[in-house]
């Protein structure tokens, strides 16, 4: 039968991404515990009601491969693991294969191309390693186009995450012409003249990877045209930019731009449980009647927490009224900390801190406290009490937090936005707009949060939460899935 020689599963609707919805540790008695997620993707797909979705997701640590092990087909949901509402199939990649797609790859190598990250003289050099984890890339991407095909039922919508996974759209259409293949981007596309770092022939890979969609999504209209021009100057395809098409090979791929928004609802509902509001209590009694200058983020490199720590200190040289009257809280969680960057970076986040502790702190004034571990609902207190919250990525795909903010805040807080977030395409008209790289023009902008009056940063706050939740989490994906259906 056709099934026999083209087969294929029972999933109608399909997401791929490298960190799925859960992820397990080892308890001390050598048993399993799981640990749900959060994001836009998560609260996304719950908009889904049905049985027949599946998640491919990678197993990202030794206990995530035992757990995917032991589950039937790599189907936690099948082994009685609680993942949420719908079924999740973890893969069990080997790790040093998956650890030179995830780190050398992805997060080394297309993550910086994409946010502009290299110093330039000494990095990137795409040497013999380079190429051995380029391999690994492949294989990694090979074993979710495989996995994918082997649960799509026919014709069923697949929706493909982010840049560890630029390869699937076009090994999966060749496998499964029949389905309907979405890609999402969750971050910046890199310019023509920043991509043109990468080997031709890995460039290449890339963008004829995501063409293999039907669909790319971006998440604001300048990563799309972004990608559009790479497409044109590496591929020599025709690009339609009013109707945003890509024709390469005979094929028409649709992008798309789809600005994931923040989650009012459960934001606005997990902002007053009672932990935050512990957490709350102590923030406020270590600021005392001091104005608060809020900053989240991973401690990652494209967040540019160190110049946003020049900023302050600035302002604090500069404007001495400030002495005293004003805390930066700075949460930092640790990430990819199996990366040398990463860890450098965290390391000159924290001695800036300290000396800048040293510099301007008193016995009765901590201007600067900075927590690195990470706390959610400590982060939520903090949303709600900020009079500023700094945001100055030097290129971010949209940024969250900025979203974020607005929507908790307690009193209305002026928010300072790098105009390279692509939150800034719909927060910007009122945020503080910095260039991130400005180190005089961030601290004005701070100056300028902190001394905005009550009644403008209220009405401000208004506005920028609106535009916050213009697109919810479950909306944005719902878009993308109806974009991908016949006439979509
Ligand atoms: C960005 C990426 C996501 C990624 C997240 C956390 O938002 O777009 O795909 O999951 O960072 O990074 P990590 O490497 O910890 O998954």
């Amino acid at each position: 039968t056709s099934e026999r020689s083209n087969p294929s599963g029972s999933a109608s609707v399909l997401v791929a991404s490298n960190r799925g919805p859960v992820s397990f540790g080892t308890a001390d008695d050598g048993t399993l515990t799981l640990r749900r997620g959060g994001g836009g993707l998560v609260s996304g797909l719950s908009a889904i009601d049905d049985p027949d979705a599946v998640w491919v997701c990678a197993a990202l640590s030794d206990a995530d491969r035992r757990a995917a092990r032991e589950a039937p087909d790599g189907r936690l949901d099948r082994a009685g693991h609680e993942v949420g509402g719908q079924a999740v199939r973890m893969l069990d990649i080997d790790p040093e294969t998956f650890a030179r797609a995830y780190n050398g790859i992805a997060n080394s190598t297309l993550w910086f191309v994409h946010h502009l990250l290299w110093n330039t003289p000494t990095a990137p050099a795409f040497d013999a390693g380079f190429r051995t984890e380029w391999q690994a890339y492949t294989a990694y991407n090979t074993a979710f186009a495989e996995a994918l095909a082997a649960e799509a039922a026919p014709g069923a919508a697949v929706l493909v995450q982010d840049y560890h996974l630029s390869l699937v759209p076009a090994l999966l259409r060749a496998a499964r012409p029949d389905l309907r293949i979405g890609h999402f981007s969750h971050t910046p596309w890199a310019p023509p003249e920043y991509l043109r770092l990468l080997p031709d022939d890995i460039a290449e890979a890339v963008l004829t990877g995501v063409l293999g969609a039907d669909r790319a999504g971006f998440l604001t209209r300048r990563w799309a045209l972004a990608f559009a021009d790479c497409c044109e100057r590496f591929l020599g395809a025709e690009v339609h930019r009013e109707a945003l098409t890509v024709t390469y090979a005979g094929r028409t791929t649709a992008l798309g731009v789809h600005g994931l928004g923040a989650d009012a609802d459960f934001l606005r509902e997990r902002a007053h449980r009672p932990d935050v509001d512990e957490r709350l209590a102590t923030l406020r009694a270590a600021v005392g009647d001091r104005r608060t200058v809020v900053r989240v983020d991973r401690t990652e490199l494209s967040k540019n927490i160190v110049r946003g720590f020049l900023a302050y200190r600035h302002l604090l040289r500069t404007r001495p009224e400030w002495r005293d009257r004003v805390v930066h809280i700075a949460f930092a969680y640790p990430s990819r900390t199996d990366l040398a960057e990463y860890r450098a970076y965290t390391d000159q986040v924290r001695s800036l801190a300290a000396e800048i502790v040293a510099e301007f702190g008193t016995p009765d004034w901590q201007p600067l406290i900075l927590h690195v571990d990470d706390d959610f609902p400590r982060s939520l207190a903090a949303y709600r009490m900020a009079d500023v919250a700094l945001v100055n990525p030097i290129r971010d795909g949209m940024n969250l937090v900025a979203k974020e903010v607005p929507v908790v805040s307690d009193r209305g807080c002026a928010l300072v936005l790098s105009r390279e977030a692509g939150a800034h395409a719909e927060l910007g008209e009122d945020a503080l707009s910095v260039n991130p790289y400005d180190i005089v023009a961030t601290a004005d902008a701070l100056h300028a949060g902190l001394t905005m009056a009550a009644e403008e940063r209220t009405d401000r706050t208004k506005r920028l939460a609106a535009a916050a939740t213009a697109l919810p989490p479950q909306q944005w994906f719902l878009d993308q899935l109806n974009a991908l259906r016949p006439g979509g």
